[in-house]
């Protein structure tokens, strides 16, 4: 009989939420109102329905009347239509008012443990203030993110980039790339006399340079590196990610230092367990004994400004602190991208491989929002860049992009396709491109674009000049003048490609 119930109920629950939002709320919410108080019981799941629609499709004029209607079920004798409206609140776009009805009733009601945990997941997601005064009769997850969420409106927390990192003797710091730019990254902090003052390089592994600080350092040390991805500070390695475990370096008095001293405002973290999906129920049990440990320290997966992260490697688990810098500030300049942008660490790699050999005449042919010439320009020695696309918003954002720059130079823009841009024989130092790979964007006849972009460069590089690519296909230089100088395969984010460095011969 029991079952019978619930099935009809939930066959309801199928037929009010495929309904629009205005026969839900002009036809059957009227009739529920007007009914008797078993009629509505039997008919609770409108309560929720009315929750996903208005979500859903609902028009944002009538939010104030949606959320008075609920705010009054919350009040109804049958605790179903109670729970399903303590349910649908945060949907509806919850006031003040809403969040004192549901206060109310926990301090006047007496609850059921059910209920309990129906409003405190309610006020998880609209608890302001209000709710702190209250937080004692609550979960200690619903304290948590009423806090984080209070923390998140007051003040949007911030990296500070330039203040020293404390404790940092022995705190192992990982900088990761995509698999294969680690050689770049490793050069790069190799050939810097400050960052090598620093830091120094403990190994190397697939997308993964470790480090060690050797001196005191601020973020923005690490942040003159340009050719890795995301760095983060080693709070610890376990050999098993145990909740329990994982929380207490979560909460531990470093991380608690590190973050105190590193952010401005509350210090907020989201948690992820790399590699796994969303493990909710991980999450849960990590944040909330951690928050237990320490109250100071706030899980909030929403535009937290800290990640903390477990890797798994070689049989342990790596838990890492690593701060969410976005837009990265190295990358600034990016005002805008094009389709298929580079990603700009790569573009940074394909800048250092072409160097810096003085007086450089460089050209893009497939230069799109400009970021390997943006990064070439950087590295200086550069006399004059070229920069060619068949789009003219690519150029335009070039433009703009190395406006914003602010290197001092000005480029020389071309709309064309390659094989068509202007140069004198012998008259280039250095081609540098990430070409289309037609994976975001199809491209006609890739393997004649790669064969041309050599035959090409073959001709307009000085002797001495580079080749320097990305090449997505194995097709190989067929041209006697252009020798392979470097090639290391790398991960494109799916797919391996290979960067290469063609030198032009002398004779
Ligand atoms: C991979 S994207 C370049 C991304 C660029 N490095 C950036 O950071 O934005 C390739 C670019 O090549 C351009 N393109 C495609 N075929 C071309 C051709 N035949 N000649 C010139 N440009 C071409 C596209 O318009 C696109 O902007």
């Amino acid at each position: 009989m029991k079952k019978d119930k619930i099935n009809a109920a939930k066959e309801l629950y199928k037929q009010l939420r495929h309904l629009s939002w205005n026969e839900l709320w002009s036809e059957k919410v009227p009739a529920y109102n007007a009914a008797d108080a078993v009629t509505r019981a039997s008919q609770a799941a409108l309560v929720r329905a009315v929750g996903v629609v208005f979500f859903e499709s609902g028009p944002a004029g009538l939010r104030t009347e949606v959320t008075a209607w609920l705010r009054q079920q919350l009040r109804d004798p049958d605790e179903k239509i109670r729970r399903y409206a303590m349910a649908a609140l945060p949907k509806t776009g919850a006031e003040q008012a809403d969040e004192e009805a549901l206060i109310g009733l926990l301090e006047n009601s007496n609850p059921p443990e059910r209920e309990k945990k129906y409003l405190s997941r309610a006020l998880d997601k609209i608890g302001g203030k209000a709710t702190l005064e209250v937080i004692d009769k609550l979960s200690s997850q619903t304290a948590m993110k009423v806090k984080a969420g209070i923390a998140r409106e007051d003040s949007p927390a911030e990296i500070l980039l330039e203040s020293l990192v404390p404790e940092f003797t022995e705190l192992p710091i990982h900088l990761r790339c995509r698999r294969g730019l680690e050689v770049f990254v490793r050069n790069e902090l190799e050939s810097s006399p400050q960052a090598s003052a620093l830091f120094s390089i403990h190994s190397t592994h697939p997308g993964l340079v470790k480090l060690y600080p050797r001196a005191a350092f601020r973020f923005r040390d690490i942040l003159s590196l340009r050719c890795f991805a995301t760095f983060s500070l080693v709070l610890g390695t376990l050999p098993a990610a145990e909740p329990e475990a994982v929380a207490a370096l979560v909460a531990a008095p470093r991380t608690r230092d590190l973050l105190h001293a590193l952010t401005h405002g509350t210090s907020r973290y989201r948690l992820e367990w790399i590699g796994q999906g969303h493990r909710r129920g991980w999450v849960r049990e990590v944040a909330q004994r951690a928050f237990e440990l320490c109250p100071k320290i706030l899980n909030d997966a929403r535009h937290a400004p800290w990640a903390i992260e477990v890797y798994s490697a070689a049989g342990r688990f790596s838990v890492e602190l690593r701060p969410r810098l976005s837009p990265d500030p190295r990358f600034a300049y990016r005002r805008r991208d094009v389709p298929a942008a580079s990603h700009p660490p790569l573009a940074a790699c394909l800048a250092r491989l072409a160097g810096n050999s003085g007086h450089d005449l460089v050209w893009d042919p497939f230069c799109g929002s400009g970021l390997e010439l943006i990064e070439r320009a950087r590295l200086g020695g550069v006399t004059r860049i070229f920069g060619s696309d068949l789009s003219a918003e690519a150029l335009e954002i070039a433009r703009s992009n190395f406006a914003a720059a602010d290197l001092g130079i000005s480029p020389t823009f071309q709309k064309c396709d390659f094989r068509e841009a202007r140069f004198e024989p012998g008259s280039l130092s250095q081609i540098l491109t990430n070409p289309p790979m037609g994976r975001r964007v199809p491209i006609p006849n890739l393997p004649d674009l790669i064969r041309d972009l050599f035959a090409i460069s073959a001709r307009l590089l000085r002797p001495g000049g580079c080749l320097v690519f990305a090449n997505p296909l194995p097709i190989k230089n067929t041209n006697p003048m252009l020798r392979l100088h470097s090639s290391q395969r790398i991960d494109m984010g799916g797919f391996d490609c290979m960067v290469e460095c063609h030198i032009k011969q002398k004779r």
